[in-house]
């Protein structure tokens, strides 16, 4: 049994990443073990940035966006020699198995680092973007859609006042998840993916159309993955001669306190992987598959693309 336990959260950060910290903190000390927080990353494991953690550690995060334990992009751990010096840090403090809560990169850098030392890890996908092959749901990804729909609700208004086309830019990375849903909650006419080809022209032509057919406005939302919105709602505004605003949500879609979805699941996978890695089970990323915890092999998480579930595509069509 592995009773010494490190945490750390990296990449970009996402609600209900406190909540599952908090989960494996309060898991590994019900069990008897011990835990260290690692601060931003893989970074606070070459600063030697940790420190043994408690439940009162964890009080008071459960509501709060981000991460308590911070986060980074480390460009050292990318490095074999990086990821050496990272054991090494490790092994002084007795740590003997580490929980890595972040998205794709994260995970591959958890493997490399498993791979190359033997030091047994569990992965949590923490990312908005819900681009983590294997797994139905990531780590914040409800909340940034709530997110989402939030500000969409507050651009229908006023495009619906002016009678003018909003265009809003969403993130993702390469993936049109978000996009999509926010595209069927939040009742666009036209959403724009990395997965499905499109022809601005015929989109331009298709909002013309619906105007000439009575429509009042109209939303188009566009993932960051297939280009700028600002240059779309430019190329939209020129073909159709028509008012187009552009909102670029930008980071607000990182923030803000997590919902029941991102509070719950979250806690349930900390606890999943707090309890497997104590048992010894190693290089699994735990996710969810119809509603259910999953274990997934962590070298089948970084090495498949997750594909977009087609339905959420056809439904986004079916309901302009
Ligand atoms: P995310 O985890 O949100 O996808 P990044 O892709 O930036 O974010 O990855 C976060 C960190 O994980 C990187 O800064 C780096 O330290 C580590 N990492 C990412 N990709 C790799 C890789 N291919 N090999 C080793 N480490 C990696
Ligand atoms: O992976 C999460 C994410 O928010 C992506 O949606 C976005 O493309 C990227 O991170 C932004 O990264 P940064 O915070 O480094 O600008």
């Amino acid at each position: 049994m592995i009773k010494n336990i490190g945490v750390l959260t990296s990449g970009g950060d996402s609600p209900g990443m406190n909540a599952a910290a908090r989960a494996v903190v309060r898991t590994v000390l019900y069990e008897g073990g011990k835990v260290w927080g690692i601060y931003d990353g893989y970074r606070g494991l070459l600063d030697e940035k940790m420190e043994e953690l408690n439940s009162r550690s964890v009080a008071d995060i459960l509501q709060r966006g981000g991460t308590f334990l911070g986060t980074a992009r480390c460009k050292r751990f990318m490095t074999p020699e990086g990821r050496m010096e990272a054991y090494e840090n490790m092994k002084k403090r007795g740590i003997e198995g580490l929980v890595v809560i972040g998205g794709d990169g994260s995970l591959r850098g958890a493997s490399k680092l498993s791979a190359e030392t033997g030091v047994p890890i569990v992965g949590l996908p923490g990312t908005i973007d819900n681009d983590v092959w294997g797994t139905d749901y990531t780590i914040g990804c409800d909340t940034a859609a709530n997110t989402i729909i939030d500000a969409i609700n507050k651009l229908r208004d006023t495009a619906s006042a002016h009678s003018r086309i909003a265009v809003v830019e969403v993130m993702g990375r390469r993936c049109g998840w978000l996009a999509t849903l926010a595209g069927i909650a939040g009742g666009a006419e036209v959403v724009l993916i990395p997965e499905r080809e499109f022809n601005l022209d015929d989109v331009c032509a298709n909002l013309v159309k619906s105007y000439e057919n009575g429509r009042r406005y109209s939303l188009v939302v566009v993932a960051e993955g297939v280009g700028s919105g600002i240059d779309i709602g430019k190329y939209i505004e020129e073909k159709t001669q028509m008012d187009v605003r552009v909102s670029v949500l930008g980071h607000i879609q990182r923030g803000g306190s997590p919902t029941v979805q991102d509070r719950v699941k979250a806690s349930q996978l900390g606890e999943k992987a707090a309890l497997a890695l104590m048992a010894g089970q190693t290089d699994v990323v735990f996710g969810f598959n119809k509603g259910k915890v999953v274990a997934i092999n962590l070298h089948d998480a970084i090495t498949n693309k997750k594909p977009l579930d087609p339905e959420y595509i056809e439904l986004a069509d079916m309901l302009v």
